[in-house]
C-alpha cells in the first residue's frame, strides 16, 4: 500500500514542491548524432546526467526519482544497441551502488525481470536488498518497464489472490489494486519530466501519473543538470492541481 497521503511539499519559500518526479530521459541518440558522435556516446553522456540529476534532486528535498532507463519496446532496437544500454547499467551499479548506499539513497527497480540476462537480475537485487532500510531518497529505476505490462501482470496477481481465497473479487477497487502494481508502497509521481522535446508518455507509468503534472524539456537528456530541473520545478510549482475538485489543492 502507498506510504502515507501523496503529499508534495511546500519549500522553504512555500513553492509547491513534487516529493515524487518521475522522468522520461529521452534524446541520447540524438544528442550523440548532432554532435557526429555514435549513441553509445550519447548514451554514456547520459549517466553522467543520471548522476547530477540523483544529486540535484536528492539536495532539493525531493523523495522519490523515477527514471525511465529502458522500455518494454526497446527489445526492438539494434541487438548492439541494447547489449551497449545493458553494459552501461552493470558499470553503474558496478561504480555508483556504494555510494549510492553512502548516501542513504534506497533503490528500487520497477519493470519485468524476463528476458533480463541473469546476472543484472542479480544485480538488480543486490542493489535493492543492500539499500533496503535507507531513508533519505528513493531512486526507482523502471528497466524493462511498460505500463500495460505493469497493469496486465497486476490483474493475473489479482486473479491468482482471489482463486487463493486471499481476496474477493469485491474486494478490487483502485486502491487495493495498487498492492499489485510494480509500484506498491510508492507514491505516485507529482510531476513527470520527459526531455528531448517529445510530447508522450510512451507507455511509462500510465495508472500512476493519473494526477501527474507533465513538464516537457526541450534539451536532450545528457544535458539534464540542476538547472533544468529546477526549470521544470518552477513551472510546477505554478501549476493549479484540482484533482477533479475547483479549487487548487497544494495536497494530493
Ligand atoms: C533515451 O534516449 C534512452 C533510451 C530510450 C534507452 P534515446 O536512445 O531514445 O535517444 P533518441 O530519442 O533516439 O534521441
Ligand atoms: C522512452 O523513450 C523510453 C525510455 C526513455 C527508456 P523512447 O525513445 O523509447 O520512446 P519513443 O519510442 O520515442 O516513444
Ligand atoms: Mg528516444
Amino acid at each position: 500500500m502507498r506510504e502515507g497521503a501523496n503529499t508534495p511539499a511546500p519549500d522553504g519559500a512555500g513553492q509547491q514542491r513534487p516529493r515524487h518526479v518521475a522522468i522520461i530521459m529521452d534524446g541520447n541518440g540524438r544528442w550523440a548524432s548532432e554532435r557526429g558522435m555514435s549513441r553509445t556516446k550519447g548514451h554514456q553522456a547520459g549517466v553522467e546526467a543520471v548522476r547530477r540529476c540523483v544529486k540535484a534532486a536528492a539536495d532539493r528535498d525531493i523523495e522519490y526519482v523515477t527514471l525511465f532507463s529502458f522500455s518494454s519496446e526497446n527489445w526492438v532496437r539494434p541487438q548492439s544497441e541494447i547489449a551497449d544500454l545493458f553494459s552501461l547499467l552493470r558499470r553503474f551499479i558496478r561504480k555508483d551502488l556504494a555510494e549510492l548506499h553512502k548516501e542513504g539513497i534506497r533503490i528500487r527497480i520497477i519493470g519485468r525481470r524476463d528476458k533480463v540476462p541473469d546476472d543484472i537480475v542479480r544485480m538488480l537485487d543486490e542493489a535493492e536488498a543492500l539499500t533496503r532500510d535507507n531513508t533519505r531518497f528513493n531512486l526507482v529505476i523502471a528497466f524493462n518497464y511498460g505500463a500495460r505490462a505493469e497493469i496486465a501482470d497486476a490483474a493475473k496477481r489479482a486473479a491468482e489472490a482471489v482463486l487463493k481465497g486471499a481476496i474477493r473479487p469485491q474486494d478490487i477497487d483502485e486502491n487495493s489494486f495498487e498492492r499489485f502494481l510494480d509500484t506498491d508502497g510508492i507514491p505516485d509521481p507529482d510531476l513527470l519530466i520527459r526531455t528531448s522535446g517529445e510530447h508522450r508518455i510512451s507507455n511509462f507509468l500510465l495508472w500512476q501519473c493519473a494526477y501527474a503534472e507533465f513538464v516537457f524539456l526541450p534539451g536532450y537528456w545528457p544535458d539534464f543538470d540542476a538547472a533544468m530541473l529546477d526549470e521544470a520545478l518552477g513551472e510546477y510549482a505554478n501549476r493549479k492541481r484540482r484533482f477533479g475538485g475547483i479549487a487548487a489543492r497544494a495536497e494530493g
